[in-house]
């Protein structure tokens, strides 16, 4: 196992309720502006629950903050901030509007020029308005992490902090009974890809990290299709919105190689192209599967034999198996796994690795080794 230093402060509030904590959970005094998305929470009764908890509290708000946030958007926010005078942030939404309040967090701070250089150039954030976070749609683990993917036109950068992560999450699994299918697919795939993306490198004899890793995949592939066959099941809900949340927040990366080709190469796709960040993933990570299959061998294997209980034949065959499996759950959440199913052909390709090579994206995966040039391979095997 690699040497790691660990520290999740995010205080979680679980279950059907738990909004209600609200009220305490932030100081009394503080002056707090609630930041959400389309108005998804105006229909389903979570701004009422939020109204309700803060109802004693100093309170204002900024909605329209889109899916995958962009920046003049957040700026418009920061504005607010600085002429109003908050001085705590509530996100209430999904993962775009927590990344999105992050950076609002970071960006009313900043005193080194503009703010989108937090992404472009990596500035250092020194200073960040605290923030906690309402989480609706279980999906990208930023209710318990230090991240935040911000888009600018075709730009989608991502920056990390330990000052944007959040003081607190509420995560009451009732919230998300208002997601499309759609919606909890891509949560689910998401979450999915984010642990293979810290579990399916080469082996450091991390038990604890790779047993999380595959419980959750399991968990994952049992309940995610019941989320989508029995959408009214509030147990499958909470196990769904639990695992998203242990799938990136840290815990299972913690002292072990990491891959996230997949998401970089995945947000050129969304920023390009325009298709939902899970569906960008379900595409792309077979292909790195099968491209990297010399790379990630021992992983493979241990992968299809604990997870989809793949024992039987050579190992060439087994891992061929796996990918054949992982594909198939992908299918069964009704996500696409080809280029050619979201309507892109090779045109993309070239798209795809200039933008790479345009955002420094130059040695990705494990090893270091998926150049851009690689990248167009692999994307070759996903047409
Ligand atoms: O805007 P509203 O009206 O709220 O509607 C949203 C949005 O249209 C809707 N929604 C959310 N909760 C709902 C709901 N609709 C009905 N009922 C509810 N309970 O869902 C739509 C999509 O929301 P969005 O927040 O964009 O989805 P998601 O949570 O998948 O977030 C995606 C963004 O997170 C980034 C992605 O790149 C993308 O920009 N990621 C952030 C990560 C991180 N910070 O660690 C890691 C991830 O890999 C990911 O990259
Ligand atoms: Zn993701």
């Amino acid at each position: 196992m690699n040497k790691f230093t660990y520290s999740n402060p995010t205080t979680i509030y679980f279950g059907e309720g738990q909004i209600a904590a609200l009220a305490e959970a932030i100081p009394q005094h503080a002056k707090v502006l609630v930041l959400y998305g389309g108005g998804s929470i105006k229909t389903n009764g979570v701004y009422d629950q939020v109204a309700k908890a803060l109802s004693n509290h100093n309170w204002g708000e900024f909605s329209g903050i889109e899916p995958n946030p962009q920046y003049d958007t957040l700026m418009q926010a920061v504005a607010k901030i600085q002429n109003e005078g908050y001085d705590f942030l509530l996100a209430v939404g999904g993962g775009s509007v927590v990344d999105g309040t992050k950076f609002i967090a970071a960006a009313a701070r900043f005193e080194k020029g503009d703010p989108w250089t937090i992404l472009s150039a990596h500035a250092p954030v020194n200073q960040a308005l605290p923030l906690g976070c309402v989480l609706t749609l279980p999906a990208t683990g930023s209710e318990n992490n230090a991240g935040s993917v911000v888009s600018r036109g075709q730009d989608k950068l991502a920056f990390m902090s330990p000052l944007v992560r959040p003081a607190f999450a509420v995560l009451d699994p009732q919230t998300t009974l208002s997601l499309s299918p759609t919606q909890v697919a891509n949560g689910v795939i998401d979450a999915y890809v984010h642990i293979l993306e810290q579990y399916l490198t080469y082996p450091v004899n991390a038990k604890v990290q790779d047993r999380f890793a595959e419980g959750l995949l399991m968990t994952l592939i049992e309940e995610g299709p019941k989320a989508l066959a029995t959408p009214d099941d509030l147990d499958v809900r909470a196990n769904v919105m639990w695992s998203a949340t242990q799938a990136l927040n840290g815990l299972i990366g913690s002292g072990v190689p990491q891959d996230w080709a997949t998401h970089m190469i995945g947000h050129e796709l969304t920023g390009h192209f325009g298709i939902d960040h899970a569906r960008t993933l379900s595409i792309v990570m077979p292909a790195i599967m099968k491209h990297c299959r010399a790379d990630k061998h021992d992983k493979l294997l241990q992968y299809g034999a604990r997870v989809f209980g793949i024992t039987e034949g050579d190992e060439q065959s087994r891992i061929d198996a796996t990918i054949a499996a992982t594909e198939a759950f992908f299918k069964t959440m009704g996500v696409p796994t080809r280029l050619s199913d979201v309507n892109l052909d090779t045109n993309a390709i070239d798209v795809i690795t200039e933008g790479l090579k345009a955002h420094g994206m130059t040695h990705l995966g494990e090893h270091g080794t998926i150049t851009p040039e690689v990248a167009a391979q692999i994307l070759h095997l996903a047409r």
